[in-house]
């Protein structure tokens, strides 16, 4: 069962419910914002977060695209993808615990003036006991493309002071706080703002919480960010609570710095992320 409704200032979404989950996806940057099952909720939503256009959602998973960070001056930080409007393209309720939506966002004449490449990029996101989210990048343009991206998933936890992240150990990153390469053989815990670039990610990731484990299995990236801002960030961030950062962990399945994509004229990458809890 799905519907299309929209907040009062018209800021569109796609409601769904199946056996298995219940979810929110803006037609805005194809940006799910709520997915929830009996086990709970996975994603972490800012109470403050606005809807509305032009505006990214806080929370939820945005999709940095075609540039991860804001290391290219010329485009937005994470890039465009984040405040566009897709076309949603069809919605499949394959059985009774499982719906796909399909949406997609090309180029115009506006995204041309700001990267000037001829694109199509489509989202798939499936709806189940897990959540599925695929994202396909092709490049209509004659000339080669250069992509960074990052599904930047916010995960609800009950405290960041009570969790862990296995699967990182030994991995080289980039502390970009401190501009320093590292590696460390204990699993993540938090206790300070952290900003990490993770390469060579080549196995899937455990989220440990006090009352949940939530696993992430990537394919079509080797690079994972871990973020969270902690207290004297948290409280400059737009559309943030000042306390909002003892309730999630970004951890995001992407490819930056190292790991960007290099797509020849009329070749597609799918960079894709199951998270099951
Ligand atoms: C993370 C970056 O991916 O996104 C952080 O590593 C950044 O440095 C964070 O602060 C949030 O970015 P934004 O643009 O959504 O405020």
């Amino acid at each position: 069962m799905y519907s299309i409704k929209s907040f009062e200032n018209g800021f569109e979404y796609i409601e769904i419910q199946n056996e298995f989950a219940s979810a929110k996806i803006a037609l805005q940057g194809a940006h799910i914002f709520e997915y929830v099952t009996k086990r709970g909720s996975l994603l972490w939503l800012s109470e403050i977060s606005a809807f509305q256009s032009g505006v990214a959602i806080r929370g939820g998973i945005p999709l940095c695209w075609p540039r991860f960070g804001s290391l290219d001056s010329s485009l937005p930080q994470h890039g465009f993808a984040r405040t566009e409007m897709f076309e949603l393209v069809e919605v499949i309720e394959k059985d009774a615990a499982t719906t796909e939506i399909l949406m997609r966002f090309s180029d115009s004449h506006a995204t041309r003036q700001i990267w000037d490449y001829k694109f199509v990029l489509e989202v798939k996101i499936t709806l189940t006991q897990e959540l599925k989210i695929e994202l396909t990048t092709t490049n209509k343009d004659t000339k080669e493309m250069m992509l960074t991206q990052a599904l930047h998933t916010y995960f609800n936890i009950t405290d960041i002071s009570n969790i862990t992240i296995k699967g990182l150990e030994e991995k080289p990153y980039l502390d970009t706080l401190t501009n320093e390469q590292r590696s460390d053989k204990n699993s993540i815990t938090v206790d300070k703002e952290i900003d990490r670039v993770y390469q060579e990610v080549d196995r899937d990731i455990i989220l440990i919480d006090i009352k949940k484990e939530i696993k992430l299995h990537t394919e079509g990236s080797s690079s994972v960010i871990v973020w969270n801002p902690w207290i004297e960030k948290c409280s400059k961030m737009s559309y943030m609570n000042k306390d909002a950062y003892k309730e999630f962990i970004c951890i995001e399945s992407a490819n930056a710095f190292d790991d960007f994509k290099m797509l020849k004229s009329q070749k597609s990458h799918t960079l894709s992320l199951i998270a099951s809890f």
